[in-house]
C-alpha cells in the first residue's frame, strides 16, 4: 500500500532489503539450488551461472548437464555437486534424474540448446512445485510451454533479453525496445510470471503490475555469459528472500554493480569477462553492506 507502481530500484532499497547472513546459519539454511543447462557446444554458461550463484550465497549448489560434458564442467570449480544426465548430440537426451531429490529453488537455461531432449527438461523443470528461472534457451522453449507456465503455484522468474522477449510474445525485438514498459507489464500479468526484461536499464515486472527499473551496469555487461551469471545471482536471491520482487530487483542491481566497480578500478569497458563479473560479487556486497 502507498507503493509506487513503477519505481527505480536504487541503492537504499538494496540496502533496505537484501539479508544479512545469521551467525548461526549453515548451508541448509541458504538453500539448495539446481542449475540445468549446458550441451557440447555451450558448456561454460551452466558452470559461469552455478558459480555465480555460489557467490552469491547459495548453500548448496547442484548443476545438471548432459553427461558428455560433466568432466569438463566438473573441472571448473570443486564447490558444486553435479547430476550428469543422459545426452544425446551433444544435449540432454530427456527428463533430468531428478529421483527424490529436493531443491528449493531451480533455474534453467543456460547453453541448453533447442533439441527436443533439452525441451523436455524445461517441461520437467516447469511441473516442479518449486520456484524456477528460466533463461536463455529455456525461454525458447517456454514460449511454446505458455499453458504450462500460467499453470504454476510457486514463483516464476523469466529472464528474457529483448529477442527472447519477442519469441515469448510473439513480436520483435524492435517492437519490445518501443514498449519496454508495456510488453513487460502485459506479459507478467498475463502469465503470472516476474518478468526480467534486461538491457541497459533492466525492468522488472511483477504480475501485480509492479515494475522496478534497475539503476546500475554499463556496456561492459554486453559480453557473451553476462546473462548466465546474473541467472545464477539472481536463483540464489530468490532462495534467500522473502519477496520475489525484491529478490530479482536486488539481483539485478548486484549485477550491474559487480560489473561497474571492476570498471572504476582496472577495467575498460571493454575487457570485462563474465567471470570477471563473477569474481567482483564480493565487491558488490561490500559496497552495501
Ligand atoms: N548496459 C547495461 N547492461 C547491459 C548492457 C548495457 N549496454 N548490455 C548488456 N547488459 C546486461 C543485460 O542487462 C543482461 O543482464 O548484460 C546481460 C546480457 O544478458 P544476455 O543478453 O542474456 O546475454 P548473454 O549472457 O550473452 O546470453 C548468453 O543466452 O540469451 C541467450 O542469445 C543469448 O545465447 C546467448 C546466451
Ligand atoms: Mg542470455
Amino acid at each position: 500500500a502507498g507503493l509506487p507502481r513503477r519505481s527505480l530500484w536504487t541503492l537504499a532499497d538494496v540496502r533496505r532489503t537484501l539479508p544479512r547472513r545469521k551467525a548461526s546459519s549453515h548451508k541448509g539454511t541458504h538453500g539448495r539450488l539446481l542449475v540445468a543447462g549446458g550441451s557440447l557446444r555451450m558448456p561454460g554458461a551452466v558452470v559461469l551461472a552455478s558459480r555465480a550463484a555460489l557467490r552469491s550465497g547459495a548453500g548448496l549448489v547442484t548443476t545438471a548437464v548432459p553427461d558428455c560434458i560433466h568432466a569438463i564442467a566438473a573441472g571448473h570449480y570443486p564447490e558444486a555437486m553435479y547430476l550428469p544426465s543422459p545426452s544425446e548430440a551433444g544435449h540432454f537426451r530427456g527428463e533430468l534424474p531428478l529421483g527424490d531429490a529436493a531443491f528449493g529453488a531451480i533455474a534453467a537455461g543456460p547453453g541448453l540448446g533447442r533439441t527436443p531432449g533439452s525441451r523436455a527438461v524445461v517441461e520437467q523443470v516447469l511441473r516442479q512445485d518449486v520456484p524456477v528461472l528460466l533463461d536463455a534457451d529455456a525461454l525458447f522453449h517456454a514460449a511454446e510451454l505458455l499453458p504450462l507456465l500460467r499453470k504454476r503455484r510457486k514463483p516464476t522468474v523469466l529472464t528474457p533479453h529483448p529477442g527472447e522477449m519477442a519469441r515469448l510474445t510473439g513480436s520483435t525485438a524492435a517492437a519490445v525496445e518501443d514498449d519496454r514498459f508495456g510488453v513487460s507489464a502485459r506479459f507478467a500479468a498475463e502469465t503470472g510470471a516476474y518478468v526480467v526484461l534486461k538491457g541497459p536499464h533492466t525492468i522488472v515486472a511483477a504480475p501485480d503490475g509492479m515494475q522496478r527499473v534497475n539503476t546500475t551496469g554499463s556496456a561492459a555487461l554486453a559480453k557473451g555469459g553476462s546473462g548466465d551469471v546474473l541467472t545464477g545471482i539472481a536463483a540464489a536471491f530468490l532462495l534467500q528472500h522473502e519477496d520475489v520482487l525484491q529478490a530479482v530487483s536486488n539481483a539485478v542491481y548486484i549485477h550491474g554493480l559487480a560489473a561497474s566497480l571492476l570498471t572504476e578500478e582496472h577495467h575498460s569497458l571493454a575487457d570485462v569477462l563474465a567471470s570477471d563479473v563473477i569474481e567482483s560479487i564480493p565487491s558488490a556486497f561490500r559496497h552495501i553492506y
